[in-house]
C-alpha cells in the first residue's frame, strides 16, 4: 500500500533493524539496496536476537519477499552463513529470497586491501569495519568489479579473476603480503555459488510489478546520513551513498514512488570509527551512555563513541533526505539522567555558524551550543503509549521535533519488537 524507506539519520547504528522489523509486519517486499556486511542491524523478536549484515531486517515476516538489490555488495560466505543461521532459527527463505545477479562480489583481496590502506594511513585512518567495503566499491567504480552473475560462467569468472589477481597480487607484494591463489579462490567461490544459486534472481520485475499493484514495500537503508560519501564527514564515511535518493540507483525504484521516508535517530548520538563528532562526551557521562546503551558495534564489537543528541546534524539529515517522519530510539537509555543536553547550534571562533555538509575539517573545529533539559528520572522502558511517558520525556521529544523540523512518529523504548510507541 505504500513504499517506505528507512534510513539512519546520524552516523549509523541508530536502531534501524529494530524499526524495520516492527514496520515490516505487513510488508509484501523487504529490500536491502546498498552497503554490504559493514552493516549490523540488531533485531530482537520471538525468533531470538540477531545482528543481520546482509539479509533485510524485515525478513522475519514470512509473507514478505526478501530482496538484496543491485546496489548491495555481497560477501558470499557471509550471505550463506546468514541464510543458514536464520534457517536454523526457523526463518526459511525457500522461494522468497532474491539476490540480484548484478551485486558486486567482495573478494578476498578487498578485505586485505581494506586493512592495508587503513594501516598505511595510520592516524588518518577511517576506522573501517574491515569488510572490504571501500576496495570493492573502488573496483566497481573503476570497472574492475566481479559480479555474482559472473559465477554462472566458470570460465568467465576465472578470466576476470585472473586479471584482478595480476593487479592485486602486485600491490600485495609491495606490502610484503602473500600472493593470492587463483585455484583456491575459485574453489571457495564456486562452492558458495552452488549453495547460493537458487537465490540469485533479478528482482527488478517483481519490484516494478509490486509498485504497480500498490503493494507494501519496505526499503532498508544501511549506515547513516553522516557517513554518506558526498554529504558526510569525508574521508570518515562509507563507500556507498547513504542518502534517500540512492534507493533509486540501488533498488531501481524511481523517487516519485517513495511515500514515506523515515529517519531513525537515537535519543543521543553515537559514532564508531574515526572522524569529527562535535557532541562527543569524553568523560563519565559518555561512558555511562556507552554502558547503559550497550554501545558496542554489532559488526565489529568496537566500543561506540557517545555524545548528546546533535539537532544540527539531524536537522541536516531531515532536509537532505526529505525525511517525512523520525523514529527516535533508545529513549529508555536516558531514564536515569538528571540533565540531558541537546546541541542546538555551533560556534567557530566565537561566531555562530551553520553546518556545511560534507566538510569534516570544519566540523572538527566547531564548538557545540547546548540546551539543557531536565531528565525524567523515571522508567520510560517498555512504554507503548505516548500518554504514559513521563512529562519531561515528552518535553524532550517535543524539543527534538522543533529543532529537527520533523515529526516524531515512532519512539522506541526498548530493544524488543513490542517496545515501541506509534504516535
Ligand atoms: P542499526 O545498525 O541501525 O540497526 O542499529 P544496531 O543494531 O547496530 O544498534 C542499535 C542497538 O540498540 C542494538 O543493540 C539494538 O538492539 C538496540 N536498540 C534499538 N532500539 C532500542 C531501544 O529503543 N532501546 C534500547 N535499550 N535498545 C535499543
Ligand atoms: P549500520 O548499517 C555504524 C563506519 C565505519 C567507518 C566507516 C567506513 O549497522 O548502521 P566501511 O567498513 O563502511 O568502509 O567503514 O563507516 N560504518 C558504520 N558505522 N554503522 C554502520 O552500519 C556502519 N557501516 C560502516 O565504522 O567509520
Ligand atoms: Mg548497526
Amino acid at each position: 500500500m505504500a513504499v517506505t524507506l528507512v534510513i539512519g539519520a546520524q552516523w549509523g547504528d541508530e536502531g534501524k533493524g529494530k524499526i524495520i522489523d516492527v514496520l515490516s509486519k505487513n510488508a509484501d517486499i523487504v529490500v536491502r539496496y546498498h552497503g554490504g556486511n559493514n552493516a549490523g542491524h540488531t533485531i530482537i523478536n520471538q525468533y531470538g536476537k540477531f545482528a543481520l549484515h546482509l539479509i533485510p531486517a524485515g525478513a522475519f515476516h514470512k509473507q514478505a519477499k526478501v530482496i538484496i538489490a543491485n546496489g548491495v555488495v555481497v560477501d558470499p560466505s557471509v550471505l550463506w552463513e546468514e541464510i543458514t543461521m536464520l534457517k536454523n532459527a526457523g526463518v526459511s527463505f525457500a522461494n522468497r529470497l532474491m539476490v540480484s545477479p548484478n551485486c558486486h562480489l567482495i573478494m578476498p583481496y578487498h578485505k586485505i586491501l581494506d586493512r592495508l590502506f587503513e594501516e598505511a594511513k595510520g592516524k588518518g585512518k577511517t576506522g573501517t569495519t574491515g569488510r572490504g567495503i571501500g576496495p570493492v566499491h573502488a573496483d566497481k567504480a573503476s570497472y574492475n568489479g566481479i559480479q555474482l552473475d559472473d559465477l554462472f560462467d566458470k570460465k568467465n569468472f576465472g578470466e576476470k579473476l585472473k586479471v584482478q589477481l595480476q593487479l592485486k597480487n602486485k600491490i600485495l607484494k609491495c606490502f610484503d603480503e602473500k600472493p593470492l591463489d587463483q585455484k583456491e579462490i575459485e574453489k571457495t567461490y564456486f562452492d558458495l555459488f552452488e549453495k547460493l544459486k537458487p537465490f540469485i534472481k533479478e528482482p527488478y520485475t517483481l519490484i516494478q510489478k509490486a509498485i504497480k499493484d500498490k503493494k507494501t514495500i519496505m526499503l532498508e537503508g544501511a549506515q547513516g546520513i553522516l557517513l554518506d560519501n558526498n554529504w558526510g564527514t569525508y574521508p570518515f564515511v562509507t563507500a556507498s551513498s547513504t542518502v534517500s535518493g540512492n534507493v533509486t540507483a540501488g533498488a531501481g525504484i524511481a523517487p516519485r514512488h517513495l511515500n514515506h521516508i523515515i529517519g531513525v535517530a537515537k535519543a543521543y548520538t553515537t559514532r564508531v570509527g574515526e572522524g569529527p563528532f562535535p557532541t562527543e562526551l569524553l568523560n563519565e557521562t559518555g561512558e555511562l551512555l556507552r554502558q547503559k546503551g550497550g554501545e558496542f558495534g554489532a559488526t565489529t564489537g568496537r566500543p561506540r563513541r557517545c555524545g548528546w543528541f546533535d539537532a544540527v546534524l539531524t536537522r541536516f539529515a531531515v532536509e537532505l533526505n526529505g525525511i517525512t517522519d523520525l523514529a527516535i530510539t533508545k529513549l529508555d537509555i536516558l531514564d536515569d539522567f538528571e540533565e540531558i543536553k541537546i546541541c542546538t547550534g555551533y560556534t567557530y571562533q566565537g561566531q555562530k555558524v551553520d553546518y556545511v555538509g560534507g566538510n569534516a575539517n570544519f566540523l572538527a573545529k566547531v564548538k557545540p551550543v547546548f540546551k539543557t533539559m531536565k531528565g525524567w528520572k523515571k522508567s520510560a522502558t517498555g512504554i507503548t503509549n505516548y500518554k504514559d511517558l513521563p512529562k519531561e520525556a515528552k518535553d524532550y521529544l517535543k524539543t527534538l521535533e522543533k529543532l529537527t523540523g520533523a515529526k516524531i512518529s515512532y519512539i522506541s523504548t526498548g530493544a524488543k519488537r513490542h517496545e515501541i510507541i506509534k504516535k
